[in-house]
């Protein structure tokens, strides 16, 4: 036999010399929730995370730094007592997920800043936009999520993150952030995002399930990839920073795909229902938690992601540390 690709698996530098795939914890954005409590509020569907006061936060963003996971994403809880029909408490200057948000831009002066942009944390229907006559409105919500985007920049982001899915709101936020001076501040797209199963732990962890209906009329079909390529191509002309797709492991293929297509950085979501299933079994005993861990998150790289989104964002970090 004249080829054997085994020679180059025989020992563990050359197993690493010939990696063609790395993960580190500078690849990680931490997605962390917020909420107006005392101390932090166990998720039960999401094992190991929780719904921190702003406290609680500053401490999760140290223990964090410490861990070399200096990128963050940050979702507001809200009680159903500040929600309404048009999610007028996300345009209030003053409100919990603002002052958070300036209070740890103070604090860490270094760190990146991710926010989310939609209106569904606000929304007493759980939708992303507003609704009229059962219908989710586009333009209408535009409007809001560039003014939301707006305070988030003047809070200290360093990116938003639009995970709305309405149409043309890549544009209206980047002329709104610009026209308030923002220039400096990114615009992460939730560019691919598919109305996905994997979301439910997330919806219980801001209690912001949709009250009425589904998703579907704003986030993408799960049998659609050429309509990634259409997406992906309209936010990168109307000025977003990083594509994101989302969830990551069913449409490791979208990300490939959109990898192809742009050399803009690409972002995946390592969403709440992918990471609560690698929870359970590894509870169960029917796989290695750290191993299926690791092994999940280097698959989102190998598929071309650069950037992963991902609640095991600490644990990665730690289990790196060993290796
Ligand atoms: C909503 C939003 C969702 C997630 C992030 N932003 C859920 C949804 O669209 O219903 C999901 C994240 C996760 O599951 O981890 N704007």
């Amino acid at each position: 036999m004249l080829i054997r690709p085994r020679r180059n698996r025989t020992s563990a530098v050359i197993r690493d010399l010939v990696a063609e795939t790395t993960l580190s914890a500078k690849d990680f954005i931490y997605p962390v929730f917020l909420k107006e409590v005392a101390g932090k509020e166990a998720i039960a569907t999401m094992p190991g995370i929780y719904r921190h006061s702003l406290e609680s936060c500053l401490h999760e963003v140290d223990r964090a730094v410490e861990l070399g996971v200096h990128a963050f994403d940050f979702f507001p809880a809200l009680p159903d007592s500040a929600k309404d029909a048009t999610g007028t408490e996300a345009l209030r200057r003053e409100n919990f997920y603002l002052r958070c948000l300036s209070a740890i831009r103070q604090r860490f002066p270094e760190v990146y800043i991710m926010t989310d942009v939609a209106l569904d944390p606000y929304s007493s229907d759980g939708h992303d936009g507003v609704v009229r006559n059962g219908k989710i409105v586009n333009d209408e919500t535009v409007e809001i999520l560039a003014q939301m985007a707006v305070l988030q920049a003047e809070a200290g982001a360093s990116a938003v993150g639009p995970s709305d899915m309405m149409d043309g709101r890549v544009a209206a936020i980047r002329k709104a952030l610009d026209k308030a001076g923002y220039t400096d501040t990114g615009i992460v797209s939730y560019t691919a995002k598919y109305a996905s199963a994997f979301y439910g732990p997330f919806r219980d962890a801001l209690d912001s399930a949709p009250k009425f209906g589904d998703k579907k009329t704003y986030q993408m079909n799960p049998a659609n990839s050429r309509e990634a390529l259409r997406e992906a191509a309209l936010d990168e002309a109307e000025g977003a920073d990083m594509l994101m797709v989302k969830p990551a492991l069913s449409y490791l293929d979208i990300i490939a795909k959109v990898r192809a297509h742009t050399t803009l950085p690409i972002a995946a979501y390592n969403v709440s229902g992918e990471y609560s299933m690698i929870k359970a079994a590894a509870a169960a005993g029917i796989c290695d938690h750290d191993r299926t861990m690791l092994e999940v998150l280097l698959s989102i790289k190998r598929a071309g992601a650069d950037v992963i989104l991902t609640y095991f964002a600490l644990e990665a970090a730690q289990a790196l540390k060993a290796i």
